[in-house]
């Protein structure tokens, strides 16, 4: 079961497979995520785009090269923190994941936290807050807010998702994600806020 994957590549492994909901009959590659197995930061998106299908890869498309410079940003690597969706197959159009994929999804993406055990998660767009905890407010409204992911009380930072801001790149929607990001920085640290 997936609860018993001990180890991120065991989870991989059991679940590449996938076809436990419509997204998978129709991917070229599963999607898992990547990065440092004990990162300390752990970002999480949407889902896979066609670059990310093609590559198997999370984050390697337009969005992934801002997310990588927003990285770079807190004076981190790639390598140094934890990247993965909510769902690990590419919607048809790069659609939203509807709440059944994304609920199928989950427990998948769950058990990739318990095993990283990240100090701090961000989230990027509305699709990981509704999802994960649950929250259907407008992402402008509840950006740059901490907010807590149960049963540990992790704390997760909610931001907007870099392909939003390579479409909207203006110096307030910049700014909000560079706040929100120096805030989890800071909480990666050990700095109270
Ligand atoms: N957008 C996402 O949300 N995730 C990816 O992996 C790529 C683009």
């Amino acid at each position: 079961s997936i609860a018993s994957a001990a180890s991120l590549e065991e989870l991989e492994a059991r679940i590449r497979g996938c076809l436990a909901c419509p997204l998978g009959a129709g991917r070229i590659r599963f999607v898992f995520g990547e990065g440092h197995p004990n990162a300390g930061l752990m970002f999480i998106g949407e889902g896979p785009g066609r670059e990310e299908d093609l590559q198997g890869r999370p984050f390697v498309g337009r969005a992934g090269e801002l997310l990588d410079k927003m990285i770079g940003a807190i004076g981190l690597r790639r390598g140094d923190v934890y990247i993965a969706n909510v769902v690990k197959c590419r919607p048809p159009d790069n659609r939203v994941p509807t709440p059944f994929e994304a609920q199928r999804c989950l427990a998948y993406l769950r058990r990739q936290i318990a095993l990283i055990r990240p100090k701090v998660i961000v989230t990027l767009g509305a699709t990981p807050l509704r999802e994960l905890l649950g929250i259907s407010e407008g992402i402008t409204r509840v950006r740059g807010r901490w907010l807590r992911l149960e049963p540990v009380g992790l704390p997760v930072m909610p931001t907007f998702h870099p392909a939003y801001v390579l479409r909207q790149y203006t110096e307030e929607v910049r700014r909000a994600v560079w706040t929100d990001l120096k805030a989890a920085r800071a909480r990666l640290d050990g700095i109270d806020q």
